[in-house]
């Protein structure tokens, strides 16, 4: 089998950080969305993968080089605009060939990764496998409407009206079959070629195409809220080690991770979270579900449940940090009017002085 993962997209709902970083690049748990989905893939055993590039394709390319790091092989597939989902898939069909593949989305994050799907499809007779869960707003995203005997009915695209709750998670599996269907849809209403189209291209075809019930977490990280969400989920899931220096007036409980070179002095630290390499804690305290990255500085303040990404200060502040996604570079400092509660979205090198 081989893998493709999709990696265009502008990230809109994340600006202004997608202004300056690929939205598959930004970390959770201090670790890109995109690696840990390149990672999934390998833990199943996949070692060739395909990876669509648009508008940021320099970015990614510069991150994720050959592939060699996790023992894969990457090509690089360019896409012109983002013309949709079944759209990357033809574009890919020179690489793929008439192998079965696993599409993945570079955005989604997934509990307990994707081998036993990937097994089980791989040993299968069906022509295709798709992921379904429920969610609680399945308008926002492809939905499946079931029969009683658990057979898939229809698919739509963000119906108004859902039938289900049941959402398309963003892996699919798919044997050479996709090829004539991505060849058979026409554009939706939003200008895309839908692989939800494609799908249901193939139901209404006759070919097998298997409903996977996730019943774990997922989460799609398209908004600023969904990225604390995610790093929220690994962190807990995250197996703690400290190999950073905590001096003997700091306090840092079972949970939490310390990389290499990162300082803890005179602070309160409580897990789940992680403190990235040569970053320095003193005199704060960093509160559950916080991804701080590396060569970070926070002094003489509180952070918690938020993502600080890398070279950024906060320091002698009034309030604490709090659901905060804080870019590269950020300086954030005291200034003299107190707001109780700090909301914020950030990006690379803003240089915030509070009122
Ligand atoms: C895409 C798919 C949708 C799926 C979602 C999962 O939506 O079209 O069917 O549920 O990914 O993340 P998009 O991100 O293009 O809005």
């Amino acid at each position: 089998m081989k893998g493709l993962i999709l990696s265009g997209g502008k990230g809109t709902r994340l600006y202004p950080l997608t202004f300056t970083s690929a939205k598959q690049l930004i970390p959770v748990a201090n670790k890109p969305v995109l690696f840990r989905v390149i990672e999934s893939i390998r833990d199943a055993g996949i070692t060739e993968i395909g990876i669509v590039v648009g508008d940021t394709a320099d970015e990614i390319k510069a991150a994720v080089r050959t592939g060699h790091r996790w023992g894969v092989n990457i090509t690089y597939i360019p896409q012109e605009a983002p013309l949709g989902l079944a759209h990357a898939v033809k574009i890919s069909r020179d690489f793929l060939g008439d192998d079965r593949f696993v599409m993945f989305l570079g955005d989604n994050v997934i509990e307990g990764g994707i081998t036993p799907l990937i097994r089980q499809f791989a040993d299968s007779e069906w022509n295709s496998q798709i992921v379904l869960t429920p969610v609680p707003q399945p308008e926002q995203y492809g939905v499946a409407e079931l029969d009683e005997n658990g057979r898939i009915v229809r698919l739509i695209e963000k119906p108004k009206v859902p039938p289900s709750n049941l959402a398309l998670v963003g892996i699919y599996m798919f044997d050479e079959h996709i090829w004539e269907a991505v060849e058979a849809i026409r554009p939706s209403w939003r200008g895309e070629l839908e692989i939800t189209d494609a799908i249901q291209w193939l139901v209404s075809n006759g070919y097998q195409v298997y409903p996977y019930i996730h019943q774990g977490w997922w989460i799609d990280t398209g908004r600023p809220g969904d990225m604390l969400e995610a790093n929220s989920m690994v962190l807990a899931e995250l197996k703690p080690h400290i190999e950073g220096y905590v001096d003997r007036d700091s306090e840092v409980d079972s949970r939490v991770t310390i990389e290499k070179g990162a300082e803890i002095i005179n602070s309160v630290v409580r897990g789940p979270t992680i403190i990235g390499q040569n970053t320095r804690i003193v005199n704060a305290y960093i509160g559950p579900f916080t991804s701080i990255s590396h060569d970070c500085v926070v002094k003489d303040s509180e952070v918690e449940r938020s993502i600080v990404l890398s070279h950024s200060t906060i320091e002698n502040l009034p309030a604490r940090v709090q659901d905060s996604l804080i870019g590269r570079h950020v300086v954030l400092k005291r200034s003299p009017i107190r707001p109780k509660a700090l909301k914020l979205t950030l990006g690379d090198y803003s240089n915030l002085g509070l009122l």
